[in-house]
């Protein structure tokens, strides 16, 4: 049976893809993830030890590790989600991003390589990066494709943007098997709400204030994490070795619209009266360097590997709201801080 490593999958977009690689069933999954502040183990728990799913507590940066973890399952595919992931947070310090995001990616790189470099089989690196890594568009600019130039402009996308890079020069010098998937805004459940779309429905929920920045006229293109994930599962299936796919949902979205249609959702869900959660939105100081607008042209994706997204935001928004006020009393542990007692419940004490 195949065996692939999937890093940070107890954050948002790696535990949804764990969910659907597990129900497929054709390999063992074993999840790399260092549990910082946005790894919850409570994300994936049914899964873990259950069937086909192992967990290892561990960081991605730490070569020797990483390299027991290559000799003892043979890997033959990475699926590399690990990463500081909040923009907001690179802007208050670059350090850890550069770390994880960089060094830690080039640490995969290597074990893959050393790995695979004497061992036949239909090996793959899987790293699952963003569209942020193109910088901004303009309002009349048509949408990011695979040829898009890099602009990064946050320390995050930056950094995103310096692990393609050493994906790409690992596939070019050594000929490691590598894709490079790069991805536009995620909404779903699990998501950890220090961003937009589960910030705004959890305080939204609680009478809190919803801090829009600037004007709310920056736009966002949304894709449901479902989708994001069966596109990274398409290629896996059956994604060109070498390329890089960009993934969107073509649902461009200006921020203050989203904040308004979950007000619209969680005052229907509440039984409120009309309007009573957008007394709530207050416009607080811009994000500094704020990219303005991301969009991304999947049609290279669809066309090679037949992927079209199933959701649609405006049905999906509704159910995701409901999961959140459904699973509010996973959001709150998260709000505490007590998820991090979870983890040292199963496995003991957390460094
Ligand atoms: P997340 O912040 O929810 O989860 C990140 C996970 O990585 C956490 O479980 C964390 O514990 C783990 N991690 C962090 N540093 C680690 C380290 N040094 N070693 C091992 N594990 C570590 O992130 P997410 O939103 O699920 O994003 C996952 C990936 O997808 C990231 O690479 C991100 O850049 C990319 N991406 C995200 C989006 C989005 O909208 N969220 C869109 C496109 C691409
Ligand atoms: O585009 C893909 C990227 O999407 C991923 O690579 C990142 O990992 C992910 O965090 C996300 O980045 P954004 O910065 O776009 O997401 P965030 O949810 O932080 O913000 C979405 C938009 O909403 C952005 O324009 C900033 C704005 N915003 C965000 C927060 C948290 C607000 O106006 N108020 C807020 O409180």
């Amino acid at each position: 049976m195949s065996a692939w490593l999937i890093t940070g999958a107890a954050g948002f977009i790696g535990a949804n893809f764990v969910r659907l690689a597990a129900a497929e069933g054709n390999a063992r999954l074993v999840v790399l993830d260092a549990l910082t502040y946005a790894g919850n183990l409570e994300n994936i728990s049914e899964l873990i030890g259950n069937g086909n799913v192992e967990f290892c507590r561990g960081d991605i940066c730490d070569a020797g590790l990483v390299s027991e973890l290559f000799a003892k399952h043979r890997f033959d595919r990475v699926v590399h989600f690990a990463a500081e992931s909040h923009v907001d947070r690179s802007i208050l310090g670059a350090g850890p991003f550069i770390r994880t995001n960089v060094e830690g990616t080039a640490v995969l790189l290597d074990a893959a390589r050393l790995s695979w470099r004497d061992r036949a089989g239909a090996h793959l690196f899987l790293h699952v990066s963003t569209d942020e890594v193109f910088g901004s568009l303009a309002p009349e600019d048509p949408p990011f494709t695979e040829q898009s130039p890099y602009r990064p402009n946050s320390p995050y996308s930056a950094s995103k943007a310096a692990a393609d890079h050493l994906v790409r020069a690992w596939q070019h010098t050594y000929g490691l098997p590598a894709i490079i998937s790069n991805c536009s805004n995620n909404y779903g459940p699990w998501q950890f709400p220090e961003k937009l779309i589960p910030l705004m429905i959890l305080n939204a929920f609680d009478g809190r204030e919803l801090p829009v920045y600037g004007d709310g006229l920056q736009v966002r293109d949304w894709l449901h994490v479902e989708d994001h994930c069966r596109a990274l599962l398409a290629m896996l299936a059956g994604g060109r070795v070498g390329a890089t796919y960009v993934v969107g949902g073509a649902c461009e979205r200006t921020n203050i619209d989203i904040v308004r249609g979950i007000v619209r959702e969680v005052d229907q869900l509440r039984g409120r009266p009309p309007g009573t959660s957008a007394k709530l939105i207050r416009h607080v100081a811009d994000r500094p360097g704020h990219d303005r607008r991301y969009a991304m042209n999947a049609a290279a994706l669809q066309r090679e590997l037949g992927w079209r997204p199933l959701h649609s935001l405006d049905t999906a928004l509704p159910v995701v709201v409901r999961w959140y006020w459904e699973n509010r009393a996973w959001a709150e542990r998260i709000r505490s801080g007590a998820y991090i007692d979870y983890y040292e419940q199963q496995y003991g004490a957390r460094a």
